[in-house]
């Protein structure tokens, strides 16, 4: 293969990017990745960190869970809170032994960019400004400010992996995919608190100030999320305010309340709902937060973004393979089956646990009844527990 050919082009260096490059790989197909940010940028930006049962087997079965094995934390169970009184959620025995695994996001690009590397894998970060063309055509290129040839990066396919704010999605012509759209009037504050947790699972925690999320990253980082206004500053909250509110958050009956450590960082967690359909448009292939988005409250991100480059790289092993378009076809479908159903699920959770301004005197109720449910029935905590340790894959 000529330098400046490849037979799938990706843009974006995130877990779909990278896990997409490596399945690739593992059947027999050469890509290449083109990724604007520098290397350790990608390694060191601090994003999601909970892990479905589905994405933990997808990195063992694709030979990529050495460290996750050894290093990722396994929750059998989550917590919701209400009243200061915590309910455990029993994931692993409602879902006949699944659970989760809190693994940063940030690690599992770590060890895929190894990986690549390792494998010969053909990584390009700090490219700066990319651009895809002819995408309806048989042909597409990529193309990156200091491309050696005017055309670029030739391509029989490009997988758009870059995110949310990258340009695929956009070099799509206005009119072939429809939007949809829903913003929630609330956003997170997060920190990153270098205190060992004091809790061994996570804790979701319903107040009247607002919600709180008690979550970890490895046995000497805590991360703490705290609800708050979508246009809020996180430099004017201070250190000891954010503590204060989340002692005043999360503390329960039992005396149980966070452990404080040095904030590492905080920031803000914008919080929508986004779907484009479909997935697809000629040659390029939409993938991850690059075709849709969810709110927090599930932790479903990272795992929706694995599940679609799966789905992705089987259709292609079977364009390649068996020299059929019929899972390329697809590709989309299948996807958003799945997105829409952790878009309910994100935003049933959301609408739980936080406290939403102007809820009138009746929605209120409601809602504190459907905390009262789920933490007193098997059947609805059943239900969450499935959706939270994640859908079966279909294909
Ligand atoms: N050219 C090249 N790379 C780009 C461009 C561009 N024009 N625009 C963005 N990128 C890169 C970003 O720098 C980033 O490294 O694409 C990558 C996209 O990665 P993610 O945003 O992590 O998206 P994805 O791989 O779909 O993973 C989704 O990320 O935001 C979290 O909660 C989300 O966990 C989920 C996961
Ligand atoms: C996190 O640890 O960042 C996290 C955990 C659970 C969520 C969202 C974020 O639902």
């Amino acid at each position: 293969m000529a330098p400046s050919e490849t037979q799938v082009g990706i843009v974006g260096a995130g877990p779909a990017g990278l896990m997409l490059s490596h399945w690739l790989h593992l059947h027999g197909i050469h890509s290449i990745v083109l990724e604007a940010k520098t290397r350790q940028h990608c390694e060191e930006r601090i994003r999601a960190g909970v892990l479905e049962q589905g994405s933990v087997d997808m990195l063992r079965s694709a030979g990529l869970a050495s460290r996750l094995d050894r290093e990722g934390m396994r929750h059998e169970g989550i917590e919701i809170g209400l009243n200061r009184e915590r309910y455990r959620i029993p994931l692993a025995e409602l879902t006949g032994g699944k659970a989760i695994t809190v693994y940063g996001q940030h690690e599992v690009i770590k060890d895929l960019i190894a990986r690549r590397l390792a494998d010969g894998g053909d990584l390009r970060f700090e490219c700066g400004e990319v651009s895809v063309h002819g995408i309806e055509g048989p042909r597409p290129s990529i193309r990156t400010v200091d491309s050696s040839s005017e055309d670029g990066f030739l391509c029989d396919f490009i997988a758009g992996c870059d995110g949310f704010h990258g340009i695929c999605r956009p070099s799509i012509p206005q009119g072939a995919l429809a939007e949809y759209e829903c913003a929630f009037p609330f956003a997170w504050l997060g920190i990153l608190a270098e205190a060992p947790p004091s809790r061994d699972e996570l804790l979701y925690m319903h107040h009247e100030r607002g919600f709180a999320l008690y979550s970890m990253r490895s046995p000497s980082l805590t991360r703490l999320y705290l609800q708050c206004r979508p246009e809020e500053d996180a430099g004017l909250w201070s250190d000891g305010q954010i503590w204060d509110e989340l002692h005043t958050r999360l503390g329960c009956a039992d005396g149980w309340r966070p452990t404080e450590g040095r904030i590492l960082q905080k920031g803000i967690t914008g919080m929508r709902g986004f779907v484009v359909e479909p997935m697809q448009f000629g040659r390029l292939f939409l993938a991850g937060d690059a075709a849709h988005i969810v709110p927090p409250t599930g932790a479903k991100g990272m795992n929706l973004a694995l599940a679609d480059v799966y789905v992705l790289a089987q259709a292609l092993r079977s364009y390649y393979h068996d020299n059929s378009t019929a899972q390329l076809e697809q590709y989309s479908a299948i996807c958003l089956r799945r997105v829409w159903k952790a878009q309910r699920f994100s935003t049933w959770m959301t609408m739980l646990l936080h406290r939403p301004e102007g809820a009138s005197p009746f929605d209120r109720r409601r809602q504190l009844a459907e905390l009262d449910y789920v933490t007193s029935s098997r059947a609805a905590a059943a239900s969450l527990a499935e959706n939270y340790v994640g859908l079966a894959m279909e294909f």
